[in-house]
């Protein structure tokens, strides 16, 4: 499988004030919101990456769509630099996102069919608009919107919030994207109605051969599309790799947090890491391992960054505990 996304070493930061109350002070913080992340994604896979609020997963999903830039480090997308492919408005065609919410996220006074078309409009001038009517009908008979003709005139407002999310995905995949990122995009519809989604993007991509990054804080359901799986924590990728063996062999002790917060893993494994307020996230050490206040595995040497381990081909983990048994 040829790679579809590359990412080397990639760094946002952003500077704050130190205390937004002190309106007048000069002193300023650095953020790490994205602290140097690398990984890649073959063709037609599917990356979730998961983590709690504020650990900057949308804000990665920003700079794989070229929307913000890194301070450092490169991205490729299908083999080129995105910075000089996003001078090509092809490159705009190709990775397309899915938003959480399906009722903010579609223009509620545009008919289904002009929402569907818009990428077109921007992205296929050169097709009539029968050719564009075409592919909006195949790609709602593929989000299996049908009879498709019922839902052409319709308005948002007729629909359900799981019909909405299809129009979304409708919409995604119109212009032929390889890589599509969906930023929680079942977590405001309703449980009964999530299941289905999550298999029509599955079905998707195996029909179309897109790649997908699925963006979720609910790692129960994360297995039944991902193939890998990237857990992030305070700008770090923590722990990386093949999706069965990263769930089912959990190392890194914040990932062991995520899963007991799931009940999926039975590892009594709170005895790795401290309860902590969640809202404190960027109450982390300014140098060394960013988990470092909530561990109950660290040792001095985690005053340094972790670096990456190895533990098999397929499973990667930036934590000092795990170094001796990488390969
Ligand atoms: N333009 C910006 N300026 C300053 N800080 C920012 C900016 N954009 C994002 N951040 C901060 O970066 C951190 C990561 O934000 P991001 O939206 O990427 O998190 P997230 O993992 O997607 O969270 P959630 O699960 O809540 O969607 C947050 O603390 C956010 O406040
Ligand atoms: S590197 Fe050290 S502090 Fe960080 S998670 Fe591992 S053991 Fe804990
Ligand atoms: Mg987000």
């Amino acid at each position: 499988m040829s790679s579809i996304l590359q990412l080397k070493h990639v760094k946002k930061y952003y500077s704050m004030s130190q205390n937004a109350l002190k309106f007048f002070s000069s002193s300023l913080t650095i953020k790490k919101v994205i602290d140097d992340i690398s990984f890649e994604l073959a063709e037609g896979e599917v990356l979730v990456l998961a983590g709690e609020s504020g650990s900057g997963k949308t804000t990665l999903a920003r700079l794989i769509l070229g929307s913000i830039i890194p301070d450092s480090g490169d991205i490729y997308f299908m083999g080129k630099n995105i910075n000089i492919f996003k001078k090509n408005k092809i490159f705009y065609s190709l990775i397309q996102m899915i938003h959480q919410d399906p009722y903010s996220s579609i223009n509620p006074y545009l008919k289904i069919k002009d929402i569907v078309m818009e990428p077109l409009k921007i992205h296929s001038s050169n097709l009539s608009y029968a050719e564009k009517e075409n592919k909006v009908r195949i790609a709602l008979s593929k989000t299996k919107l049908e009879p498709v003709e019922d839902f052409l005139e319709k308005y948002p407002n007729m629909l359900s919030g799981g019909q909405r999310q299809r129009v979304s995905i409708a919409r995604a995949i119109v212009s032929s994207p390889r890589l599509i990122i969906a930023d929680e995009p079942v977590s405001m519809l309703d449980v009964s109605i999530r299941a289905q989604i999550l298999s029509l993007l599955n079905d998707l991509r195996n029909s179309l051969n897109i790649s997908i990054i699925y963006i979720t804080h609910d790692l129960a359901t994360s297995r039944f599309i991902g193939d890998k799986i990237g857990i992030m924590f305070a700008g770090n990728l923590v722990e990386f790799g093949d999706i069965d063996e990263v769930l089912l062999n959990p190392l890194h002790p914040y990932t062991l947090m995520l899963l007991d917060a799931v009940n999926f893993s039975s590892l009594g494994s709170n005895i790795y890491y401290k309860n902590y307020d969640n809202t404190n996230l960027f109450d982390i050490p300014i140098t060394g391992c960013k988990f470092y206040n909530r561990c109950k595995l660290s040792s001095t040497e985690c005053t340094n960054d972790p670096p990456e381990y190895k533990i098999t081909k397929d499973h990667f983990v930036s934590c000092f505990y795990h170094k001796n048994k990488s390969i």
